[in-house]
């Protein structure tokens, strides 16, 4: 039943934000096999086409998922998503914001500039996404934005990161209790690595990926279809009594280190790794 009382017709809609790439896209085509009618948004718009025309077709709703173009930073933007009706006659159901980015920059020597970029789009674009979600969700719907396993482990160069997804998970707790009398749902997850096109140039600097693995007890990356196996569960009926939950999803790392990251920087600079 939407907010408004009325059954709605079609097959309920979910709109993925960040839904060009990785995880976002991972996302996107399992909330499509789990019967959703997706819009796949992000700010490349060319990239979202490519994936909603990828995406397995809803039975009996053939041609239902969209693709659009936003800028999480731009508040006229997120709304413009959001005020269309878009793919779909069943009810907003399912919002996921996936979409962000990170730098690297100790805090004595990131430029501020810097910083607040990283901000803007990891905290403030979350905010207006989920500000948007509050606005449209039905009753029963549910929310789920991607923090990081650097909202609780703190990382040498990722200060502007890490301070962005600790204010992204403690802002999916106001929500949930702002939003559970309202009868909508808001979680977050948070991945440890998962290789994708924001982590692969990481990867290449030598020593990073096996200090990662060696600082997972399972001994391993996740990869994006596991986090979307999450981020399905936490949108489902399944999971209707979690909310302001922010979900560890790292193969057991925070159990342990953050990889120093900023050391092999300096060593691969210096030439001694690899
Ligand atoms: N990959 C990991 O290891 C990992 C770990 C923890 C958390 N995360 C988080 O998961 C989410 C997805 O990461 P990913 O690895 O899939 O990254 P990705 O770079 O593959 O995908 C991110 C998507 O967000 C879009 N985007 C970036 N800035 C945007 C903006 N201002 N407006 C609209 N769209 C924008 C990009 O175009 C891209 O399609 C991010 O929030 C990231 O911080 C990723």
């Amino acid at each position: 039943m939407s907010a408004t009382g009325e059954t709605p017709a079609g097959p309920r809609r979910a709109i993925v934000v960040g839904g060009a790439s990785g995880i976002g896209a991972a996302v996107a085509h399992r909330l499509a096999t789990d019967g959703y009618a997706v819009v796949v948004a992000d700010r490349d718009a060319e990239a979202a086409r490519a994936v909603a025309a990828a995406l397995p077709a809803v039975p009996g709703a053939g041609g239902a998922h969209e693709a659009r173009g936003v800028e999480v930073t731009d508040e006229a933007s997120v709304a413009a998503l959001f005020e269309d009706p878009a793919a779909g006659d069943g009810g907003l159901w399912a919002v996921v914001n996936s979409a962000g980015t990170s730098t690297l920059g100790t805090v004595r020597d990131l430029p501020v500039a810097e910083f607040r970029s990283v901000l803007d789009v990891n905290l403030t674009g979350g905010f207006l996404v989920l500000q948007q979600a509050a606005r449209h969700v039905v009753r029963g719907g549910a929310v789920v934005s991607l923090t990081s396993l650097n909202a609780r482990q703190p990382g040498g160069g990722m200060g502007a990161y890490c301070a962005a997804k600790a204010g992204l998970a403690m802002l999916t707790e106001v929500a949930a209790l702002e939003l559970g009398p309202a009868g909508i749902r808001v979680n977050a997850v948070s991945p440890g690595l998962v290789v994708t096109p924001l982590t692969a140039p990481a990867m290449d600097i030598p020593g990073v990926r096996d200090d990662y693995v060696a600082n997972t007890p399972l001994g391993r990356p996740g990869t994006p279809e596991e986090v979307a196996a999450a981020v399905s569960w936490l949108v489902s009926e399944e999971s209707a009594w979690m909310t302001g939950e922010v979900m560890d999803l790292n193969g057991g790392a925070h159990t342990m280190r953050y990889p120093d990251l900023l050391g092999h920087v300096d060593r691969m600079l210096a030439g001694l790794e690899g």
